[in-house]
């Protein structure tokens, strides 16, 4: 019996296993709406057998995007087209699908990723940021403006808005992006944060703003819908994110009804990350030893049995792909082959699963019975 092929129940919707298809940004919208791209990104990520797909880092207002092509939620057109996207993947796949939201702050306004990184844009397209505090994220980035409450209040808006379109659309489930240095996370972390307010200096005061945004957020979700929460176990870095600030934060939040924390980790500075296969899994297991909260675990995990053992042995509730989905889409199928477990296969594709010895069981129906947008 595989643990990671283990069903999983939140709140009340049931994975069918732990295999989660992390967030990726696609740089693949225009003025925030999805794309034929999404129809096929998301579209065959559907059919691969995962538990759940979570659909990239969504912003809440336009000046929360990274880049000008990055997905948005805070508009009837980013809801439409969402919702034409979703219609069309919900046709012939009836995994759960969830979807990050975010806010850039101070490194939105940026190119599109590539792999030189991202640089900042030109001054005619560059749009202002904003952060907790002036203070650039590198010298190629613009200053952000510090925000003030009426910032942070609409802000906090946008993520209202937002999960109440996420919540029309039918979605699974909302992650709340809070890692990698974009706004929330810059709050929580010491290099980014430097105010002096209720909003900074102390763990708890700069816990106070993202927790403001779980609590609303949370609010505007129906109840029987999960809500999880991507945070940092670590910034890599002696002065910024540590483990148990980590453990601190992901207590707060179990505290108000958080069902999950996705733990990753850096991007509030430029560090040297010790890049090695699960090197952020220690701090899912330590979040969820000593914060008694569900965890996801992420980063460099790519081999079937290493997922199994992490599962397993306790250290995270589910394992979340990146870069191996991308690589491989039908990483599912193959860790259930290698872990004696079965996915769902579209019937369209049961002769190559039997080939490859996964039984080809529990076909998707031609038109999923859930409703769509
Ligand atoms: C193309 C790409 C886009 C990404 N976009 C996001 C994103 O939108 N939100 C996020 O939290 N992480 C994002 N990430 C990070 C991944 O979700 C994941 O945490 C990271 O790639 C480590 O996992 P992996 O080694 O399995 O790829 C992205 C990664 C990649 C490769």
């Amino acid at each position: 019996m595989s643990a990671l092929f283990t069903p999983y129940t939140l709140r009340s919707l049931t994975l069918p296993n732990r295999i989660v298809i992390a967030p990726m940004c696609e740089f693949s919208a225009v003025e925030g709406c999805a794309t034929d791209w999404h129809i096929i990104h998301l579209g065959h990520l559907a059919l691969s057998g995962a538990g759940l797909l979570i659909i990239e880092a969504t912003a809440v207002e336009p000046h929360g995007r990274i880049s000008s092509e990055c997905l948005g939620l805070y508009s009837d057109d980013n809801e439409r087209a969402l919702g034409r996207v979703l219609q069309v993947v919900r046709r012939y796949s009836d995994m759960p699908i969830g979807i990050q939201l975010s806010h850039a702050g101070r490194k939105a306004s940026t190119e599109r990723s590539s792999a030189a990184g991202r640089a900042a844009l030109s001054d005619e397209r560059a749009w202002p940021t904003v952060g907790p505090s002036a203070l650039r994220f590198s010298a190629a980035r613009p200053v952000p403006f510090e925000l003030d409450c009426e910032g942070m209040a609409r802000i906090i808006e946008g993520f209202v808005q937002a999960t109440q379109r996420a919540a029309r659309l039918g979605l699974d489930m909302i992650e709340i992006h809070s890692a990698h240095g974009y706004l929330l996370s810059s709050f929580l972390s010491p290099i980014a944060n430097h105010r002096v307010d209720a909003y900074g200096g102390s763990l708890e005061n700069r816990m106070r703003f993202p927790l403001e945004v779980f609590d609303a957020v949370r609010n505007a979700w129906p109840a029987e819908r999960p809500l999880g929460v991507r945070c940092n176990g670590t910034d890599w870095m002696p002065q910024g994110i540590t483990p148990d600030d980590a453990v601190a934060y992901a207590r707060a939040l179990r505290d108000r009804g958080c069902d999950y924390v996705d733990v990753s980790s850096g991007g509030n500075a430029i560090a040297q990350i010790p890049l090695a296969p699960g090197y952020q899994v220690p701090f899912a297991s330590k979040v969820r030893a000593e914060a008694a909260i569900p965890t996801m675990a992420v980063g460099l995990i790519r081999d079937p049995r290493h997922a199994e053992s992490i599962v397993a042995e306790g250290h995270a509730d589910m394992v979340a792909l990146g870069r191996g989905m991308l690589n491989d889409p039908r990483w599912p199928w193959h860790a259930a082959e290698e872990l004696g477990a079965t996915v769902k296969v579209p019937y369209q594709y049961g002769r190559a699963a039997t080939r490859q010895g996964i039984p080809a069981h529990d076909a998707i129906p031609a038109v999923a019975s859930r409703s769509a947008a």
